[in-house]
């Protein structure tokens, strides 16, 4: 008797146990946020993780019913890891959104993941264009790299600069930036004397800025990614190009917000084109750049951190809309957000999947003391141009 009485205690202990297991494993609503924490792109690492979490500090823990759970993971910005820690976040974790993805190849490398366990795979910084088409599951709040390379193209002729030699980062979005920056430039009557590429990691641009400097343009239109635009200032400094006469000019990743402060007097006047400035002139930026520069000692937020923020607001009311649904449910949700986000308006295309936003020229000026990127003129509700139509 005492033995069937325990028996059974213990079979509804397990029973309630289980319940409560399932309770707390659907009452969670989780984002696997991969991104490069450590190594030559942690600043990227560094900046989305601070903007998702201040997103979830104004927005809330709880969303669509559920408490979110955040499970951030460091790739070392390496394909494989990043590829491998996707499929444990789903298949262990039992993740509801994969989102992050710092360079294009760790985005490439994890497209595969989304489309067979049908779960949403959010880009907040990798900006080549194919991206969104390696999985029907992918959605993208950073940029395109043709997006801001063509805005300069139709800028550049119309402001005295002819004569261009290309300098990119050998990979994707360099490819993307030299390929439609170059067919925009002939196409508005400019000449192209070289196009050069150099290596994405850790680059030596001095025998790169030689050639340029004897091939004497106008100007040298340059992408490299987050983070190596110190490098680059300071070796077309010493090397002595703004003196020589050729000018600068590039997508605002090479003047990033987080490290131009550092670059010092040669930055003064560089034109970029780029979908982000921290110094951007809205309501909705001024909250955002206190909120972030308050809860990270004064870092300030780039053009990382906002597709990082913008991100999670489309996860956010995909979870909200749906009430935490499945994959392909959420999937639907975040298609056609449109909005207002620190950049300017968004819009996410429901056919491509892609960011539609403004795209801004800009010039490094001195603001009270520090540099920022001063937008002068606005393209508006630029859509992917790589995108076949
Ligand atoms: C990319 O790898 O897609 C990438 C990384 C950093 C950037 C832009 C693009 O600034």
């Amino acid at each position: 008797m005492t033995n069937k009485r325990a028996l059974i205690v213990s079979a509804l202990v397990s029973a309630v146990l289980c319940t409560t297991g399932v309770a707390i494993a659907q009452d969670k609503f989780k984002i696997g946020l991969i991104l490069p924490m450590t190594g030559p792109f942690a600043s990227t690492g560094k900046q989305i993780e601070a903007a998702a979490r201040l997103y979830m500090a104004q927005n809330g823990e709880t969303v669509g019913g559920k408490k979110v759970e955040l499970i951030v993971k460091d790739d070392t910005s390496a394909p494989d890891v990043t590829k491998r820690i996707a499929q444990e976040l789903v298949v262990n974790d039992k993740v509801n959104v994969l989102a992050g993805f710092g360079l294009t190849p760790l985005a490439l490398a994890t497209a595969p993941i989304a489309t067979q366990s049908k779960t949403p795979l959010v880009v907040m910084a990798a900006a080549t264009s194919s991206i969104t088409e390696a999985s029907p599951f992918i959605i993208r709040t950073s940029f395109t790299l043709p997006q801001a390379s063509v805005s300069m193209a139709d800028w550049a002729p119309n402001n005295g600069i002819k004569k261009v030699v290309t300098l990119v980062s050998d990979y994707g979005p360099g490819i993307d930036a030299e390929k439609y920056f170059k067919d925009r430039f002939l196409f508005n009557g400019g000449q192209v004397v070289d196009t050069l590429r150099v290596p994405m990691r850790n680059p030596d641009f001095a025998p790169f800025l030689q050639k340029v400097r004897d091939l004497k343009p106008d100007a040298m239109f340059v992408f490299v990614p987050s983070g190596a635009g110190a490098a680059l200032m300071k070796q077309y400094a010493e090397r002595g190009m703004d003196k020589a006469g050729i000018k600068l000019i590039g997508t605002g990743d090479i003047t990033d917000d987080d490290i131009l402060n550092g670059m010092g007097e040669v930055a003064v006047g560089v034109v970029t084109s780029h979908h982000y400035s921290t110094s951007h002139n809205s309501a909705v930026n001024k909250k955002f750049v206190a909120a972030f520069e308050k809860a990270n000692a004064g870092l300030r937020p780039n053009f990382m951190a906002v597709g990082g923020y913008d991100g999670m607001r489309v996860i956010y009311e995909a979870a909200k809309a749906t009430k935490g649904g499945s994959g392909e449910e959420l999937l639907a949700a975040m298609k056609g957000q449109i909005f207002e986000s620190p950049r300017g308006p968004m819009f996410i295309d429901a056919q491509t999947r892609d960011v539609v936003h403004n795209i801004y020229i800009r010039k490094v000026e001195k603001v009270n003391g520090q540099l920022y990127n001063q937008e002068f003129e606005t393209l508006k509700d630029v859509k992917d141009p790589g995108k076949k139509k």
